[in-house]
């Protein structure tokens, strides 16, 4: 595959292929060795039209761990000030050289519209409402690790789904690797589609937590949120956060995961995100490995393998 625009573009063996390469690539990385010459002579460019942080760092360390020339691209400060398009943006970065484009817009569709602009690869960092295939990738990832294989495994993922491409890409990819997902939110933070999502929907936080392996909360968008659709945040922490008394109606082996970044004491509790059974720290270490693996799936070509390292 070219591309990596959607959740929906793995396949069971895609996605297994990604999240196996990313353990090898963290287990190469825990041997102390800090860099592959796997990417050496490629340029990826970050083409960051929203904010970021844990997104726009794992994508550059990812790079750099593979050999490969990063330019970081950030649209404020740049021309889209005066009014210069996606388009000519990103045909400005690729005659500078562009094996790999990684963007973030906030516009569903925009890396879509780019595959069709440029020659080299184009991975999703994020659009709009739509989709973020890597998080959920990482996020796999780390199921993985702490629970093993995903089949049969229940993820409940709780919150704003209606603004989450957080959300979507997790629905998508767990399904295709056998989980049973369950989305509980208020009714006015589902999506119309919702039926068409393959997934369970549930207004029971309650009902759900002694029925999950893992729970996933979702950030509250305020940014993207019309006040027609919101509870007061008390309202919303009292019917949809995880506190800790919450907490303590999962099993003994559940995990609790955030994306990040959070409203503490909104969707979730300081206590609970700094709790034992909190991923979202290793969520983030696990972002630079997803994301390795990606950039070596789809621009290392028959460049040299994982084997070959390079100790700095
Ligand atoms: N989870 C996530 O995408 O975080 P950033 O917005 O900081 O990249």
């Amino acid at each position: 595959k070219r591309h990596l625009i959607s959740a929906a573009d793995l396949t069971r063996d895609d996605a297994l292929l990604v999240l196996d390469t990313a353990e090898e690539l963290a287990q190469i990385a825990s041997r102390a060795v800090k860099k592959l010459p796997t990417l050496r002579g490629r340029t990826v460019v970050n083409l960051f039209f929203e904010d970021s942080t844990r997104t726009r760092i794992s994508f550059e360390a990812a790079a750099k761990r593979l050999s490969a020339d990063v330019i970081n691209f950030s649209a404020k400060g740049s021309s889209v000030s005066k009014g210069e398009s996606l388009k000519d943006t990103a045909l400005t970065l690729e005659a500078m050289g562009a094996d790999g484009v990684v963007i973030r817009h906030g516009a569903s569709g925009a890396p879509h519209r780019l595959a069709g602009w440029v020659r080299g690869s184009v991975v999703n960092a994020g659009d709009g409402t739509h989709e973020h295939p890597t998080q959920a990738l990482l996020d796999a990832f780390t199921m993985r690790k702490r629970l093993g294989d995903l089949e049969g495994r229940r993820v409940t993922i709780v919150g704003d789904v209606l603004h989450s491409r957080v959300a979507r890409s997790n629905v998508l990819l767990l399904t295709t690797l056998g989980a049973d997902v369950t989305v509980v939110a208020p009714p006015t933070l589902l999506p119309v589609a919702i039926d068409t999502w393959p997934c369970s929907v549930s207004y029971d936080l309650d009902g759900v937590l002694p029925k999950s392996d893992v729970i996933m909360m979702l950030r509250v968008q305020q940014e993207r949120m019309n006040a027609a659709y919101f509870p007061t945040v008390r309202e919303y922490s009292r019917r949809y956060g995880l506190d800790a008394e919450r907490m303590a109606a999962l099993p003994d082996h559940a995990i609790v995961m955030h994306p990040g970044p959070m409203n503490r004491g909104v969707e979730i509790a300081a206590e609970v995100a700094d709790s034992v059974r909190s991923t979202i720290v290793e969520q983030v270490a696990n972002g630079v490995s997803a994301r390795m693996a990606v950039l070596y799936l789809l621009l290392g070509g028959s460049e040299p393998a994982i084997g070959q390292e390079v100790s700095q």
